[in-house]
């Protein structure tokens, strides 16, 4: 993985991510949960938010690299996932907007 350009995240999770996800702490659950302090912990935590079983029970760690494979394809890492984004296919988004969600996750 290279690393990633926030600035450039931050101008993705804009257009592609926060018409569904708050990152500041306390912030609201839209469609999709808020996504404060999601590096380094387990998929379906955030409070308050009604995920569908599948992404509650995938069981992994959001990292880097976990991230990096789910958001290539949401609904082929979690099958059966809500989330209604068909992914980034190019690497360079990817790690562009992994780079803004630890900034400002
Ligand atoms: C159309 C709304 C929508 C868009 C656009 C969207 N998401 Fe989501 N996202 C959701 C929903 C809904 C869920 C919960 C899925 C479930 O419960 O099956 C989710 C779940 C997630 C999760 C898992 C959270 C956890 O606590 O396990 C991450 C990470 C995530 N989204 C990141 C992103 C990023 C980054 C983008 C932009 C590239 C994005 N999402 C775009 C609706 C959306």
């Amino acid at each position: 993985m290279e690393p990633g350009d926030a600035v450039s995240g931050a101008k993705l999770f804009k257009t592609r991510c926060a018409q569904c996800h708050t990152t500041e702490a306390g912030g609201a659950n839209k469609v999709g949960p808020n996504l404060h302090g999601l590096i380094g912990r387990k998929s379906g935590q955030a409070t308050g938010f009604s995920y569908t079983d599948a992404n509650k029970n995938k069981g992994v760690i959001w990292s880097d690299q976990t991230l990096f494979d789910y958001l290539e394809n949401p609904k082929k890492y979690i099958p059966g996932t809500k989330m209604a984004f068909n992914g980034f296919k190019k690497p360079k988004e990817r790690n562009d907007v992994i780079a803004y969600l630890k900034e400002a996750c």
